[in-house]
C-alpha cells in the first residue's frame, strides 16, 4: 500500500499541566474513512486540534502528504488541504448561508474555481441552495451540520477533520450526512478524519477504526472486523445494561418507599 497521507507520530498534548493525549500514532490512507472513538473525555477534540493546528503539540510528529506540520499555523495547515470542521457545527448565525460558504474559502484567491466549489457543495446539499440569502441562525441544526460540513469544502480539502457531526441530530438526520459523507469518499474520493462517539453509524461508515481511552489509542482494525468485536460490542453494549441495571435499581427503590 501506499505512504500514509496523514500520518500522527507519538502526539502528546497538554491543557496547563494536564495530559490530554498521550502519545498517540495514527495513519490515514488516501481514499479512505477511518474513524477514532471513543467516550466523552477520551480526548478525540483535542487530537484534532492538535491536527489541524489550534493546538500546539509537546511532543511528536503530524506529517502530512510526506512534509510535517505539526506547530504551523492553522491557516497554513488549511492551505496544505487540511480541514477541521469542528465539534458543535460552529457557523456565523448572522451571516447568511453564502456569505458562511464564502468564509470556508477566505484562504483561496481562485476566485473561478471558489465558485464551482459552491456549486459542488450545492449539489450534495441541495437544501443549502435553497437557503443560500437565509442567516445561518435561522437553520435546523442538521442545516447547520451540512453548512459547516460545505463550509469546510470550500477550502478545497485534501482531507477532511469531521468532529462528531451526529452529535445532537435525529438518528435520520445523521443517516442522511453520513450518506452524503460517503458518497464525498466515493465520488470526490474524500478522504476523511471522522471522531464519533456513535460508534456503529461511524464503523459503518469508515474503512478503518481507532479506539482512545483517556488519551491514548487502545484498539484499531478494520472497521468491519471492529463491527463484530465482542470487546466493541461490549464496551458499548455494557453501558446500555449499564443503564439497565441502573433503571431497575431505581425502581426498586422506589417500591421502598
Ligand atoms: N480547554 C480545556 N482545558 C482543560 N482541559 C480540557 C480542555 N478541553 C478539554 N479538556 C480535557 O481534556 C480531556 C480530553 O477532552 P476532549 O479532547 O474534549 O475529549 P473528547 O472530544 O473525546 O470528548 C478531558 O479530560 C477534558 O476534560
Ligand atoms: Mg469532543
Amino acid at each position: 500500500m501506499n505512504a500514509p497521507i496523514l500520518q500522527v507520530r507519538n502526539i502528546e498534548s497538554f491543557y496547563g499541566p494536564i495530559m490530554a493525549i498521550r502519545g498517540v500514532s495514527l495513519d490515514v490512507h488516501e481514499g479512505k474513512i477511518v474513524s477514532i472513538l471513543g467516550a466523552n473525555g477520551a480526548g478525540k477534540t483535542t487530537l484534532m486540534k492538535t491536527i489541524s493546528g489550534v493546538m500546539d503539540p509537546e511532543k511528536g510528529t503530524i506529517t502530512f502528504d510526506g512534509g510535517d506540520i505539526q506547530g504551523w499555523e492553522p491557516h497554513k495547515v488549511v492551505q496544505r488541504g487540511v480541514v477541521h470542521i469542528p465539534e458543535g457545527r460552529e457557523v456565523f448565525p448572522l451571516l447568511t448561508v453564502d456569505e458562511n460558504l464564502s468564509l470556508g474559502a477566505y484562504t483561496r484567491k481562485d476566485k473561478d474555481q471558489i465558485e464551482q466549489d459552491r456549486e459542488l457543495v450545492f449539489r450534495y446539499f441541495p437544501v443549502l441552495k435553497s437557503r443560500r440569502s437565509q442567516e445561518a441562525g435561522t437553520l435546523s441544526g442538521g442545516q447547520q451540520q451540512m453548512l459547516a460540513i460545505g463550509r469546510g469544502l470550500m477550502a478545497r480539502p485534501r482531507i477532511m477533520l469531521l468532529d462528531e457531526p451526529s452529535l445532537g441530530l435525529s438518528p435520520l438526520l445523521v443517516q442522511e450526512i453520513f450518506g452524503i459523507l460517503k458518497r464525498l469518499n466515493e465520488e470526490q474520493n474524500m478522504t476523511m478524519l471522522l471522531v464519533e462517539q456513535n460508534a456503529n453509524a461511524a464503523l459503518e461508515l469508515a474503512h478503518h477504526g481507532y479506539v482512545m481511552e483517556v488519551g491514548r489509542i487502545v484498539m484499531d482494525g478494520a472497521a468491519d472486523a471492529l463491527l463484530q468485536s465482542e470487546d466493541i460490542q461490549s464496551f458499548y453494549l455494557g453501558k446500555q445494561e449499564e443503564g439497565a441495571r441502573e433503571s431497575r435499581r431505581w425502581k426498586r427503590k422506589k417500591t421502598w418507599r
